[in-house]
Formats: C-alpha cells, sequence, structure tokens
C-alpha cells in the first residue's frame, strides 16, 4: 500500500510522505464525535486540506478527485475543501480495521470533514485509502453527455448531482467517468427503458433485494448516504436522459 500522499494541478506533481507530513508544525489532532466509515468517535492526526493545497492552482468550479490506493476514486467539489482534513495515520501506532469491509484500516491517508453543514458532505467524500488528490474539472465539463439543459427541473439537477457522487465511482453514463467496476448505464442501454421505476429505486437501495448472484458487486446504499430523494433524483435523472439525448 502507497505510503505516500501525491497532490497535482494541471501544471504541478507533489509527492508527500506520511513521516514528512506527520513532522509538520500544522499537525493537529481532530476528534470527531462519530467518524461515519468507523460508525463511532475517532481521533486522528491531520492536516487542514487547504493548507497542503495551498500551492495548488484551483478555479472556483474545479473538482478534486480523490483518489484511493485501489483506484476506486471520487470527485469534490473543490470549493468543500475548506472543511476538509487529511488525517495521516502514524505507522508506530496505526488506526483500528474498518468494521464491516475486510479492507484493513483507513490508512494511511484519509480525507475527514468537520463541515458545518454536514448533509452536504457526501458520504463517498468521506475516502480512506487515499494516495492522490488532483485537480480536475468538474465532471459536466468533462464529460458534456452527463449535463443538463438550463430549464430542467431541480430534481433531474440534484439527480444528476447525486450520480456524479455516488454512482460514476463505479458506473460509467455514455462513456463519461472512469469507473470500471459497473456497466455503463447510458449505452448501450439506459436501465430506465427497462426497469419498472419502482424496481429500479428498491435496486439502487438494495441491489440482492431485486436480484442476487455469489458475485455481485454492488454494495446496498444506506439512507445516510442516499436518501429516498435522492433516489428518486436519480431515477428522474436517467429518466430525462433517456428522453432527451
Ligand atoms: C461500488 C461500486 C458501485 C456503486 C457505488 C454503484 N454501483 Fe451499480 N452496479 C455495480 C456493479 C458491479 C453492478 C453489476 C451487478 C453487480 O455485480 O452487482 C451494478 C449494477 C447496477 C445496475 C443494474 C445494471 C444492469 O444492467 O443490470 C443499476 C441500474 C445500477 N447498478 C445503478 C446504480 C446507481 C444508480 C448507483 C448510484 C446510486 C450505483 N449503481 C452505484 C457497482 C456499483
Amino acid at each position: 500500500m502507497a505510503q505516500t500522499l501525491t497532490l497535482a494541478d494541471r501544471t504541478h506533481t507533489t509527492t508527500l510522505t506520511r513521516e514528512a507530513l506527520l513532522a509538520r508544525p500544522d499537525v493537529r489532532e481532530i476528534t470527531l464525535d462519530r467518524d461515519p466509515v468507523y460508525g463511532r468517535a475517532m481521533t486522528y492526526r491531520a492536516l487542514p486540506a487547504t493548507a497542503l493545497l495551498k500551492d495548488l492552482t484551483v478555479g472556483a468550479d474545479d473538482y478534486m478527485q480523490a483518489k484511493a490506493t485501489d483506484d476506486f476514486s471520487v470527485s469534490i467539489p473543490a470549493h468543500l475543501l475548506g472543511e476538509a482534513y487529511i488525517a495521516i495515520e502514524p505507522a508506530a501506532t496505526p488506526w483500528p480495521k474498518m468494521p464491516g469491509v475486510d479492507k484493513g484500516t483507513a490508512g494511511p491517508f484519509y480525507l475527514i470533514w468537520r463541515a458545518a453543514n454536514p448533509a452536504a458532505i457526501s458520504s463517498e467524500y468521506w475516502s480512506y485509502h487515499l494516495a492522490a488528490l488532483t485537480v480536475t474539472d468538474s465532471p459536466t465539463k468533462r464529460w458534456p453527455q452527463l449535463g443538463v439543459a438550463a430549464g430542467a427541473p431541480d430534481q433531474v439537477r440534484h439527480g444528476l448531482e447525486r450520480f456524479v457522487s455516488v454512482c460514476l465511482a463505479c458506473h460509467r453514463f455514455d462513456g463519461a467517468g472512469e469507473g470500471t467496476m459497473g456497466p455503463d448505464l447510458g449505452r448501450p442501454m439506459n436501465p430506465a427503458a427497462w426497469f419498472q421505476p419502482a424496481a429500479l429505486k428498491k435496486f439502487i437501495r438494495n441491489p440482492k433485494s431485486v436480484r442476487d448472484w455469489p458475485d455481485a458487486k454492488m454494495p446496498a446504499l444506506s439512507p445516510e448516504s442516499l436518501t429516498d430523494s435522492d433516489i428518486d433524483a436519480i431515477v428522474a435523472w436517467l429518466e430525462y436522459k433517456l428522453l432527451k439525448h
């Protein structure tokens, strides 16, 4: 597992070791009452994300791609990072193993949040096994095929935003995205074309409640990471894309 953190904007790349990061004078202790990955209170040695990213060139509409050691990645609106910290796992005192998943600890780096409005921080933004943070264009700028027209209903817009934060890590849409784990949900056929809406919503909440087989890999999504109205909105966006593109 990589023990370095790579930071990159469009022109520069820096790689930092955890020893160098832990030695910085601005490392502080951050206690979270409830860490959503561990499901309990946790204390970390951490650096404010903005202190680490201050030498990068980041535009107001840019995103930050948080890539994990297993290449799983999530795109986070860069303007949110003012409320994020990068927790660093000390080699001598490792964190506990994450509960429920056989993936070891959340280290060596883990993006944690102390947000005034925790609902704005999607659970995927708690990026564990962090390996790199890279400045990118927003997903709709990179992949215009995801976008919706200016007059699209708010629900469709919200569905797009939730699709990008929750689903795009695994699924592409009409070729948009970098996920490789699940099928493209735009082509050859959008699931809104063949899944009854109620069954599609049930599937998105918990795939195994619709069909089950030993190698099925799509996880059930908890109401904390995806509310019922988020699911309705994602399905509204899929239906919109089916009709409009
Ligand atoms: C961690 C990866 C992962 C995430 C996150 C994920 N999926 Fe999936 N999804 C999969 C995989 C893998 C499959 C293929 C079936 C399987 O192995 O479970 C799948 C299958 C599907 C299917 C069925 C497609 C088909 O043709 O059978 C739909 C619909 C779907 N996902 C929608 C979503 C939506 C919407 C989201 C976001 C709310 C989402 N998925 C998030 C991995 C993921």
